[in-house]
């Protein structure tokens, strides 16, 4: 059975069943501990907190997912990044009997899958939470053996929370030739942010089945990449690549993996950056031109690819046409910009192995090879490669490691000095163009859609300084529109009011919350007048007419799909 049916009988089987067909939610969590979508119930965290669903008690879906976590994995039969998750879930409704008979009926009765080369799990307990009794019970009902039935710990067979806290609880598990294709959670406890459990007020059910996964054993193949989705995408690497599937699949498979993996990404909006969601692009994207140099294929290879893999997810997920434009941009902005940092580096590396054979030194020093990741972008996996050709050796792989900790670090460091909040010193110069600077993010979000996001922020007594998500150069008219309509708004003078609420209300109320900041429990908000509201530490004007005017002085790049802007208070 072909995939897209697959996908459809399972949301046919549930909607027969009683189940709300939800639709798939973005890949950028509402959740901003959460890098980026990983698991379908994270759209329905509240309800199974007892949060009244507004589509009943029991929902299905097909979620788009990313799993940062399976990077490095990828190249096996059956880690992905990107992936499609099918699920149902129930909010207080049913639970183990009926979450476990559910699963059995559409994998053995429905798909007719093999039941003899199934094997299950449950959860063995331990200190704290209790075997899975009932679990076995219920699969021994169903016929199940009991030696196909293996008890596992808290590693396996326990699930969540997503983020920092959460709903979580054991699980069930369904495995074929030894890769889990169906993991049944049943969400019984509330796991708080110092990693305490508490029992949940109502019981839920959350499941997550990877679609390719499924299509792998119903279409009985021995890889995930074997599957009909990826097919075309393996015979056009086959057909422009001298070296054969079978012996390099490990480079096949990353490039169709990531590749599918970055159009979706991009399609969301992300764009490559050293940071967060964009340095997850940035390095599948570095990984795919890494395989793809490998497998010998032309450098516009991966850009024809990216337009296969739209094709045929385009029906299924229409955002990728909408943005098809940027998606190919981006892909081949990234790989030119990636070979003139390569480049960079080899001309560097030629130096710096020519100082070290003059000196009778056969090695560079781990502190030697981060700066070279730090002033090229050059991997650790590069710089050994490059080190092997010319008889280098690395010395001290955990001075890389170090550096790259301490880096990090400064790194985090700077964002929260710049997310921070202005400190006490600001001039009032410096407070007027902090409450200009939220007045600018709105306007731009409104005259360039809900995709804009701050990328960061500096302000001093003279202008501001805003970085954004953004692909194109501004328009004049564009600029023009932002610069009207911030104006528009000090003009109006408008009131500017704090407010204290919870982090988790201020998120309801769709106030602007940078991701990954680590807010407090209450956090502090300023709404300008019904225009802007921001998650802020401040401090602010009280009314907008103490602005002056508004100007923007410069519109610039800042780095691949990210623009800035300075500006002005007259
Ligand atoms: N939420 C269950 C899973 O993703 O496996």
């Amino acid at each position: 059975m072909k995939t897209r049916e697959l996908r459809q009988k399972f949301l046919d089987f549930f909607e027969k069943k009683g189940h709300k067909i939800v639709p798939s939610s973005s890949l950028i969590p509402k959740d901003p501990s959460v890098l980026l979508t990983s698991a379908g119930m994270q759209q329905f965290k509240e309800y199974f907190l007892g949060e009244p669903s507004p589509y009943g008690k029991k929902v299905a879906s097909s979620q788009k997912c990313f799993r940062t976590s399976d990077i490095e994995e990828v190249g096996d039969v059956s880690h992905l990044t990107f992936l499609e998750m099918l699920g149902n879930f129930s909010f207080g409704n049913y639970f183990k009997e009926e979450a476990i008979k559910l699963a059995y009926e559409f994998l053995f009765k429905k798909l007719k899958l093999p039941l003899k080369e199934a094997r299950f799990t449950v959860f063995g307990g331990d200190k704290e939470v209790p075997l899975d009794e009932e679990s076995i019970l219920i699969w021994k009902k169903l016929g199940i053996p009991e030696e196909k039935i293996k008890k596992c710990g808290r590693e396996d067979n326990f699930w969540g929370p997503t983020g920092v806290e959460g709903p979580c609880g054991p699980t069930t598990e369904i495995h074929f030739g030894g890769v889990e294709v169906w993991n049944i959670v049943f969400n019984e406890y509330y796991c708080d942010s110092k990693k305490k459990l508490k029992p949940l007020k109502q019981k839920g059910v959350d499941t997550g089945m990877g679609l390719e996964r499924l299509a792998m054993v119903s279409q009985e193949k021995t890889s995930v990449f074997e599957i009909d989705l990826f097919e075309p995408i393996i015979k056009e690497i086959e057909k422009s690549s001298a070296k054969i599937y079978d012996k390099n699949s490990k480079d096949y498979r990353i490039i169709a993996d990531h590749i599918r993996g970055a159009v979706f990404l991009i399609s969301e909006g992300i764009f490559p950056s050293n940071v967060e969601r964009g340095y997850v692009l940035r390095k599948i994207l570095r990984r795919t031109i890494r395989s793809r140099r490998l497998l010998e294929l032309q450098t516009n290879f991966l850009f024809s690819l990216a337009g296969k893999v739209i094709e045929t997810y385009k029906d299924i997920y229409p955002e990728l046409s909408s943005r098809q434009a940027d998606i190919l941009t981006v892909i081949q902005k990234e790989e030119e910009k990636f070979r003139r940092a390569i480049e960079q580096g080899i001309k560097e590396w030629k130096i710096l192995s020519k100082i070290l054979s003059k000196a009778g030194r056969g090695y560079i020093t781990g502190k030697e090879a981060f700066s070279l990741y730090e002033t090229h972008s050059i991997s650790l996996e590069s710089i050994e490669e490059l080190a092997k050709e010319s008889g280098i050796k690395i010395k001290d792989k955990e001075g890389f490691k170090k550096a790259f900790k301490k880096h990090q670090e400064v790194s985090r460091a700077g964002a929260e000095k710049k997310f921070g909040g202005l400190g006490k010193g600001a001039t009032l110069k410096a407070v007027k163009l902090h409450t200009a600077t939220h007045l600018l993010h709105q306007a731009l979000r409104e005259v360039l859609g809900d995709d804009v996001k701050q990328m960061g922020s500096d302000i001093n007594p003279q202008r501001l300084r805003f970085d954004f998500s953004h692909h194109q150069k501004m328009t004049e008219a564009e600029i023009k529109k932002v610069e009207d309509s911030v104006n528009e708004k000090i003009k109006k003078d408008l009131a500017v009011k704090k407010e204290e609420m919870p982090y988790e209300k201020a998120l309801k109320s769709k106030a602007l919350a940078f991701f990954k900041e680590k807010y407090p429990e209450k956090v502090t908000v300023y709404s300008i007048g019904g225009f802007s509201k921001e998650i802020c530490a401040g401090p602010h004007v009280k009314k907008t007419s103490e602005l002056g005017r508004f100007k923007i002085i410069k519109e610039e790049s800042s780095g691949a799909g990210v623009r800035r802007i300075r500006a002005i208070l007259e």
